[in-house]
């Protein structure tokens, strides 16, 4: 369990979230413009120990946010007097504290981050975790930083820079505090591929190598095995438990047992980094893997949402074919046009696949041409050596 940052109090706004709702999902973004904790230092120290002494086997980190060395190494030690088992510093908080020179002002910048981890590590006793903001061109940067300074870990992602909607009527984003708004930190399922992308950057670095605690859109056990997959040994979650509550948790810890088991996983230690290798530069990418898109038709219902994608916003190659000899999904409308996809044009673009509302109905097939493979850097030395031609562009 992870604190509310710690910091001289500060004093919040009226009102501070707003949303990003699609379709009718509720909150698939979520934005905030809420400072650090604006209860006293006094008061979450106090708190800190109950808390400990209640739940003695829960681990407890308290997040600090400070500015002056005296003022770090003081408030280091007055966490660990408090019994906290770790200490996370908040690099990360993109609004407000920003402009007082501390949060994402530390984080944006790997040598300010740099030094004020080595003052924490003059004073602290137990483990430091450094939270980082994803604003910033390339995190590891931020990460190494974090490393240099003797940091024990980092936690990623803080919040994004956002502005998540206008109220057409007043012209004022939301969230509203007396006809302005101010831009606030995005969070919630939407910043998930962001976060992911950060983690797997952070663990597959050379220059990292520091225990992760993945943060960003985790919802479920599902979301939390990909981050660990991608290198996280910890995983944080702040925004669904604000719209589901804390009885989440369980259902989390279940579904990732259940998981490990299926895969016959024996520890969850098992799983950490496992996916982290197959990312890899594009030009290391198979030139020649070749895959197709399949339709079932036992499942189409005749939308044709695939068509229209492929049509109008990707390579063209399906076509609406009278349905005759095919199987009818559920709903279809008899002697409606069918979608049947062109397979010696189809790209392999997963379009049709993603847009398609019925599961499992398209499916991408691997087709096997019996080419060996190749990479961008492979083809550019068989073409310099003369040993293939350019592949032609589409006509
Ligand atoms: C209302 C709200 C308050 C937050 N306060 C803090 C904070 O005090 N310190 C901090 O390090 N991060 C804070 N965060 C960021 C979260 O800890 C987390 O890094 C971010 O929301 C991404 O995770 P999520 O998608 O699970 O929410 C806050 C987020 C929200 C939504």
């Amino acid at each position: 369990m992870v604190w509310k940052t710690i910091g001289d109090p500060i004093v919040n706004v009226s009102s501070r979230y707003s949303a990003l709702n699609v379709s009718g999902m509720r909150m698939v973004g979520f934005n905030n413009i809420e400072l650090i904790s604006d209860r006293s230092v006094e008061t979450n120290f106090r708190e800190i120990y109950e808390v400990k002494q209640r739940w003695p086997d829960c681990a407890v980190i308290a997040s600090l946010m400070f500015d002056t060395r005296e003022r770090w190494h003081e408030f280091v030690k007055r966490s660990a007097d408090a019994g906290a088992d770790g200490i996370e510093l908040n690099f990360g908080c993109p609004h407000g504290m920003c402009e007082r020179g501390m949060g994402s002002a530390v984080g944006q910048q790997p040598p300010v981050t740099e030094k004020i981890v080595g003052w924490v590590m003059e004073a602290a006793t137990i483990p430091v975790i450094v939270k980082l903001t994803p604003n910033i061109t390339d995190v590891t940067f931020a990460a190494r930083a974090a490393r240099q300074g003797g940091a024990n870990a980092i936690s990623l992602i803080n919040t994004l820079n956002s502005i998540t909607q206008v109220n057409l009527n007043n012209l004022v984003p939301e969230p509203f505090v007396g006809g302005l708004s101010s831009h606030g930190g995005y969070c919630g399922p939407a910043v998930k591929p962001i976060a992911l992308n950060m983690v797997q950057s952070c663990a597959a670095d050379s220059e990292v190598r520091l225990p992760i605690s993945g943060i960003g859109g985790i919802s479920n056990w599902s979301d939390a095995a990909e981050f660990i997959a991608l290198g996280s040994t910890s995983v944080q979650v702040c925004t669904a438990i604000m719209h589901y509550g804390f009885r989440i948790v369980e259902d989390m810890i279940e579904g990732l047992n259940d998981y490990l088991d299926a895969k016959g996983f024996k520890s969850v230690t098992e799983l950490v980094g496992k996916a982290v290798p197959a990312i890899q530069k594009w030009e290391s990418l198979d030139l020649n893997y070749k895959r197709i898109a399949r339709i079932n038709y036992d499942k189409c219902i005749g939308c044709n949402l695939c068509y229209i994608a492929c049509e109008d916003g990707a390579h063209q190659c399906i076509d609406l074919v009278p349905p005759n000899g095919h199987g009818l999904g559920p709903g279809r409308v008899p002697g409606k046009p069918i979608p049947q996809v062109r397979e010696a044009d189809c790209v392999g673009c997963n379009l049709c696949a993603i847009v398609c509302p019925v599961d499992e109905c398209i499916t991408m097939v691997s087709i096997n041409r019996g080419q060996e493979k190749m990479s961008w850097s492979d083809y550019q030395e068989k073409v310099a050596r003369g040993e293939m031609k350019p592949i032609p562009a589409h006509p």
